[in-house]
């Protein structure tokens, strides 16, 4: 699949529901509650972050809720790639790109949302065929003054701004032209998951679909 194709893909889904739940699980037994609340509460794109020993389980878990479209976040190599597509992983996110990655998931098929923020960065990232690309840290890096600032000489390429990003903020970058959805762990905060307080989730879940 071309980097053109990966960014049709990954557009698709970020167009889906305007928020991304970002989420760091420890336990795999935790999965399907999770992934279960939040596509019931309306956001059916669940990022997975491989920082935990359990990520992959929880990927494998998830990947079968219906409704869900599950992928890998914090994927920085071709194995971290060949590991979350074989675990179920359906897309991948990286908070950067280098062009190994991005041969990897052209070769195993895996569409990939990887991370730029400054023009450089996006001009790199065009070139090798991408245009659905991470804003990544959204805050850090200026927030939605600095994405603005891009969709000026950059206005073919679309965000989905993560870093930072909260149910207070989230309508100043939604409001953007080159913004197609957000990123965030509000959504799913570990007190939540460690309690299994589903309602919860579910509930903040709902409050984050109606931001769009
Ligand atoms: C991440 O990769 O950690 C995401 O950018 C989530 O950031 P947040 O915890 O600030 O939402």
């Amino acid at each position: 699949m071309t980097p053109e194709q990966q960014s049709r893909n990954t557009r698709a889904l970020c167009e889906l529901a305007p928020v991304i739940p970002v989420l760091v699980v420890g336990d795999a037994t935790r999965a399907e509650g999770l992934a279960t609340a939040l596509v019931a509460g309306g956001l059916p794109v669940l990022e997975v972050t491989l920082r935990t020993p359990a990520a992959l389980d929880v990927i494998r878990a998830m990947a079968k809720v219906p409704g869900g479209h599950v992928g890998a976040g914090t994927v920085l190599t071709p194995d971290d790639a060949k590991r979350a597509r074989d675990a179920g992983a359906s897309f991948a996110v990286s908070p950067g790109l280098t062009e190994r990655l991005a041969r990897a998931c052209e070769e195993i098929d895996l569409p990939l949302l990887p991370g730029a923020v400054t023009a450089s960065e996006v001009m790199r990232a065009m070139e090798l065929g991408y245009s659905m690309l991470k804003f990544f840290p959204a805050e850090a890096a200026g927030g939605a003054k600095s994405l603005k600032s891009l969709a000026g000489p950059l206005p073919q390429v679309s965000f989905c701004p993560t870093g930072g990003v909260t149910l207070q903020n989230a309508p100043d970058y939604l409001a953007l032209p080159n913004v197609v959805c957000v990123g965030g762990s509000w959504i799913a905060p570990d007190a939540d998951v460690a309690a299994s307080d589903w309602a919860a989730i579910e509930t903040r879940a709902r409050d984050a679909r109606t931001l769009r």
